[in-house]
């Protein structure tokens, strides 16, 4: 048994479901007679209680106004994440406005260059898919979440960091408990703590000698002659774990729920595999992995024709505006064949996903192998059927398959 192997059977004990937040099965009616009742909307009770202390709370459902939103970064600072994400990750790039914004994201961007895409591509992503794969190729049947969806992208962070295989298991189960920090808070500050002070030892050793991994690279980033600081590393890494697993692991999942449903779709993909980039992101428009976005207004302005006083919070629903039916027809419907328009789920403007090529690479490498690999991939007719749920991040808690063994 190899160590990633053992690493990943000690990971199947942790209950990937207690990190799905939410019951709620179809938020999508409601979010479109909210809609239509207006775009932009000022809400009291709810979420507007539970933001409390702001001079308002307004929700943002429609598609352009949201992308005005989060263009507009200078009326609309993204500092209130520091409410939430301060406490467990400390000072986030998410969180960050304006000089500083910019200045931190052009050193940690060096990292995800193209070039360093197709190394992880060739070296680190197939590879690690099949070794997921090699683990329940040979039974015909499998639970998609918790044997591929889960581990895959926190295991890809893993071997980009350049961590020692030997630590996977501790690595997926602490990444697991901090990415589920709304559900076991005092569990998820505890994990972030230890996971801190697993990864610092090796920023410093990387300092000293630089190898061929993200660390090494953020390590030696340099713009305009500076650097990042241990204290901006950390919590870039600590980030990587709920922006960058735990949205991939959920659109993956959504991905493949899509196509499932939809056996004519699925085929088409099988046959045609220059479909998948469509495929993948008329999923993301379809059931955005993540919902829900915050925005604190710095001054007094406009949005969608609602008068918003500085100081109010901004929710934007990326749900509401990745299916607006003033941009869409049909929007409830996944149809890979549709018109390509872009979409609201890896965000806009500034902030726009940084990890959006590789989140997108994962997700293609991902079914092109399980296609490859595993025949006749169908829904397991003697399970529940699979649904997505989510209030705040939506993906499917299980997802059982059968397939030919060859
Ligand atoms: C399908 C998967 C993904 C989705 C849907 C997604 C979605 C998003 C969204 C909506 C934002 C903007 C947040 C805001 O404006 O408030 C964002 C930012 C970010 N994402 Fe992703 N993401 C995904 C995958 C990844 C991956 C794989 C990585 C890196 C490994 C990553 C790293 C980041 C970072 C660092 C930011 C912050 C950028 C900034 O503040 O300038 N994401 N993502």
């Amino acid at each position: 048994m190899t160590d990633s192997r053992s690493a990943l059977d000690s990971f199947n004990a942790f209950d990937v479901e207690d990190s799905i937040i939410g019951e709620a099965l179809d938020p999508y009616p409601e979010l479109a007679a909210a809609r239509r009742r207006g775009s932009v909307q000022r809400v009291d009770g709810g979420l507007g209680e539970t933001l409390a202390g702001s001079a308002g709370t307004y929700m943002v459902y429609g598609h352009d106004q949201a992308v005005s939103a989060l263009r507009s970064a200078d009326t609309f600072s993204s500092a209130s994440y520091l409410d939430v994400l301060g406490d467990v990750m400390g000072r986030v790039v998410l969180a960050m406005d304006g000089k500083e914004h910019r200045r931190h994201r052009a050193l940690i961007a060096q990292a995800f260059r193209p070039r360093a895409l197709q190394r992880w591509e060739r070296e680190l992503i197939a590879p690690l898919i099949d070794e997921l794969i090699d683990r329940f190729v040979a039974e015909g049947r499998a639970e998609l979440v918790r044997q591929f969806t889960v581990p895959f992208p926190i295991a890809v962070i893993a071997r980009m960091l350049g961590l020692p295989r030997r630590d996977t298991g501790m690595f997926l189960r602490r990444s697991l408990e901090l990415i589920s920090v709304s559900v076991n808070w005092e569990r998820g500050v505890e994990a972030s703590q230890a996971l801190r002070a697993y990864l610092k030892p090796f920023i410093e050793a990387r300092r000293r000698e630089p190898r061929d991994d993200l660390i090494s690279e953020l390590v030696i980033a340099e713009e305009e002659a500076e650097r990042l600081s241990d204290e901006e590393i950390l919590p870039f890494l600590l980030l990587l774990l709920p922006a960058g697993a735990e949205t991939t692991m959920r659109a993956l999942g959504n991905l493949l729920v899509a196509l499932l449903r939809h056996p004519s779709q699925l085929n088409a993909v099988r046959d045609d595999r220059q479909l998948l980039p469509q495929a993948i992101e008329e999923a993301l428009r379809w059931e955005p992995p993540l919902l829900l976005l915050a925005r604190r207004a710095t001054r007094d302005t406009q949005l969608g024709g609602v008068s918003i006083a500085a100081g109010s919070n901004l929710v934007i629903s990326l749900a509401a505006a990745n299916r607006d039916d003033t941009r869409w027809g049909h929007p409830d419907r996944y149809d890979l064949h549709r018109e390509a328009q872009s979409h609201v789920a890896f965000g806009s403007g500034p902030h726009l996903c940084l990890g959006l090529h590789l989140a997108r690479l994962e997700m293609r490498l991902a079914v092109e192998r399980l296609l490859d690999r595993l025949p006749d991939l169908r829904v397991d007719p003697d399970a529940e059927p699979a649904q997505i749920r989510g209030e705040i991040f939506r993906s499917p808690p299980s997802l059982p398959v059968i397939f030919g063994t060859g």
